[in-house]
């Protein structure tokens, strides 16, 4: 690609957070992203929450745990994030060396976004004698803030790492560090900070979607609010909920997540029903705005591209990383 191009690609990004090229909609993307992968030694990570196009071209789907684990091993020259820019921050910090992409860098997280780095670090200021237990749906700052990272499926098991009589801060999910707060009968300071796409299932709704299907068992993610917590049958991860469809006797299933689970719980029990969670803004569903920012299209570009790649400076990858690897180490000796 000439440097003419590139610059123009660059200022592109920098405007709207992707390329917007015109795709020739002839072209079979599947085919073509497949090419990319192999010219380009590339990898295809895909959270569970993409939508199934996504899903079906990428070589990994996982969770946020099973995400990180997949960038740091990969030998892979590029790493194409199929996620939003957090977890694609945290490949980047794992694994340097790679080129890390994403297909639209405006893919955020509102849970990221409710803790900004300089107001955490006075909230930590407050709280001198305790530890800091991010969750991994935070920015590269909070990070670097922080004594260990987590993800759903690891909280426990970290929080439970430390003496019970240890102060702790849980930034930034409340709810899931509410949850924890209960599983492990701790008492750590929550930051208030929540996901917009957990927080707003309907409880009513739910309650009257039970009663329609009194067999269905009720699948929820730690990030919701405690009342649906508190009715939910299994509570856990994508891939903990994921797993648990599985293996469970069970026919249906509610589930309280982001829809995007749903493709992956389909393909593994076909033969079972799931109904996506109501929440209460009179939708059936609940997408997650910014995973679904993500395309097909912009994933072939941003593979043709290598742009909007993550980069970041040396010293704040070297503070969020420690945290990050420290939560790999514990959870690689529970078997996770
Ligand atoms: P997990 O896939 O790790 O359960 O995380 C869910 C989520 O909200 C990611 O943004
Ligand atoms: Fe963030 Fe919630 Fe979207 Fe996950 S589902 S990326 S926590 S806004």
């Amino acid at each position: 690609m000439n440097t003419e191009t590139l610059a123009s690609a660059s200022a592109e990004i920098e405007q709207k957070g992707f390329l917007d090229l015109e795709v020739d909609p002839t072209l079979d993307l599947f085919a073509e992203i497949e090419r990319l992968k192999k010219e380009k030694n590339a990898i295809v990570l895909a959270h569970y929450y993409q939508d199934a196009d996504i899903q079906d071209i990428a070589d990994y789907i996982g969770d946020s745990l099973g995400l990180a684990q997949q960038a740091e091993k990969t030998e892979a020259d590029m790493i194409v994030f199929a996620g939003v820019h957090f977890m694609a921050e945290t490949a980047k910090i794992l694994n340097p060396t790679k080129k890390v992409v994403i297909p639209d860098l405006k893919a955020g997280c509102s849970l990221s976004d409710s803790c900004p780095p300089p107001l955490f670090k006075r909230f930590k200021e407050q709280h001198p004698d305790h530890v800091v237990v991010s969750y991994i749906n935070c920015s590269a700052g909070i990070k670097a803030l922080s004594d260990v990272i987590v993800t759903s499926s690891n909280a426990k098991i970290i929080v439970d790492s430390f003496p019970q009589d240890q102060p702790i801060i849980f930034a930034p999910d409340k709810n899931l560090g509410a949850y924890i707060n209960k599983v492990t009968g701790r008492n750590m300071v929550l930051w208030n900070g929540a996901c917009m796409v957990h927080e707003i299932f309907s409880l009513e709704r739910i309650t009257k979607l039970k009663v329609q299907y009194p067999k269905a068992k009720l699948l929820a993610h730690p990030e919701c609010e405690e009342p649906i917590l508190r009715i939910a049958d299994y509570v856990g991860s994508t891939t903990g909920i994921l797993k648990y469809s599985q293996t469970d006797d069970a026919q249906e299933y509610i589930v309280a997540t982001e829809t995007g689970i749903l493709h992956q719980m389909m393909k593994a029990s076909p033969g079972k029903t799931f109904i996506p969670a109501p929440p209460d803004n009179g939708c059936a569903c609940n997408d997650c705005p910014h995973m679904k920012r993500n395309t097909l299209e912009k994933i072939y570009l941003c593979m043709k591209y290598e742009q909007p790649a993550i980069e970041m400076e040396e010293e704040l990858r070297l503070a969020a990383r420690k945290p990050i690897e420290r939560m790999l180490e514990i959870s690689a000796k529970a078997g996770l």
